[in-house]
């Protein structure tokens, strides 16, 4: 251990979802640097968290605690006590009832909470959603942190995981500067790399469509990616860094899906990989420019994009989410 790790093994952090994709990451960079986790799951007996017990140190520092984001009560139970959060759970869909409630509820009851336990530090993980839903944004403007999606055209296109997220985070902006809590936030952009959790979450199923046979063409789309080591060790550095403040695009590169398409098909050639585009009439889509500055400053040297999809595809064919095609 060094000396930095012996101050973090007297720290206890909190960390909300942590049996989802991101969040089991950062519970296990976590639990590598000495820190104490107690991580929220809405039921500690699920098989599916049992993967949380498997990381190494999390017999002696994890402990999981019961909590859903709309019960108050069973959050300040898991905050109180804490240095910081790491507020990751979320619904992850486009299902209006699902998702707008309790993205944004809940992230007001952890700030809340935050607030009423004293804690040093919230790491609230966004996203792009809550960044480039925006059409009045030029083809030269770099997306950076400054970048706000339009919430009436998240609604228009009927886009409700883009705006609750988007919600989600001005609420709780809003709020941590009503109550003094310190607010980081990330806004990673589509996560890919390998899963520690055994079900296959929606970010990956973007990747799995075009391996599995399902997905018969691409889309004349573009898309940002980053690797989920990344993006856990985005929150960590945040946290630890006294510095930090604001928010950070979490992005490593702004690609066509026929780029991944293509990288998939000269990795993976046994795949039945889609390689005709959708539309055939419109122009196809420029990438557009970003700026990961800020988390580059902060010493992340991104993953790329071609190793993360390697990675993601090796680990779904050993978790068996994939036939390994010789
Ligand atoms: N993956 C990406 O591409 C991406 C990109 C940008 C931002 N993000 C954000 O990153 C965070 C984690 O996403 P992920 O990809 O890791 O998704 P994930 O694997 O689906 O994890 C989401 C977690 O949130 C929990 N959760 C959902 N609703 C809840 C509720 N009402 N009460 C308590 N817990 C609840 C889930 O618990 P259960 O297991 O019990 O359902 C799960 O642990 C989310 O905030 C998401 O918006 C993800």
């Amino acid at each position: 251990m060094t000396a930095d790790d012996t101050i973090a093994a007297r720290k206890t952090v909190c960390v909300t979802g942590a049996g989802g994709f991101i969040a089991s990451w950062i519970v296990k960079l976590l639990l590598e640097r000495g820190y104490n986790v107690r991580g929220t799951v809405r039921n500690p007996e699920d098989p599916k968290n049992d993967h949380l017990r498997a990381i190494e140190g999390a017999n002696e520092r994890l402990v999981l605690c019961k909590a859903n984001l709309l019960d108050a009560d069973d959050l300040r139970a898991a905050i109180n006590g804490c240095e910081g959060i790491f507020h990751t759970a979320s619904p992850v869909t486009d299902d209006p009832e699902l998702m707008v409630e309790p993205a944004v509820e809940g992230t007001r009851k952890v700030i809340l909470a935050a607030a009423e336990a004293g804690v040093r530090r919230v790491v609230f993980t966004s996203s792009v959603g809550a960044v480039t839903m925006d059409p009045k944004r030029g083809a030269d403007v770099v997306v950076d942190e400054s970048c706000w999606s339009d919430l009436e055209f998240c609604k228009q296109t009927k886009n409700w995981y883009c705006y609750g997220k988007a919600v989600a985070e001005q609420k709780a902006w809003e709020l941590a500067g009503e109550m003094g809590v310190d607010l980081v936030v990330v806004n990673p952009v589509l996560v890919m790399g390998p899963l520690l959790q055994p079900q296959v979450n929606a970010s990956i199923m973007h990747v799995v469509k075009y391996l599995d046979g399902s997905a018969k063409t691409y889309a004349n789309a573009v898309q940002a990616y980053v690797d989920v080591r990344d993006v856990a060790e985005a929150q960590i550095r945040v946290y630890e860094s006294p510095s930090a403040s604001g928010r950070y695009l979490c992005a490593e590169s702004v690609l066509h899906r026929e780029d991944v398409v293509r990288i998939l098909a000269k990795l993976f050639p046994q795949y039945p990989i889609p390689l005709k585009c959708s539309d055939e009439i419109n122009p196809r889509k420029k990438p557009y420019k970003f700026s990961n500055k800020k988390l580059k400053d902060l010493g992340i040297e991104f993953i790329t994009v071609k190793q993360s999809l390697y990675d993601t595809i090796k680990n779904l064919q050993q978790k068996g989410h994939l036939p390994v095609i010789s």
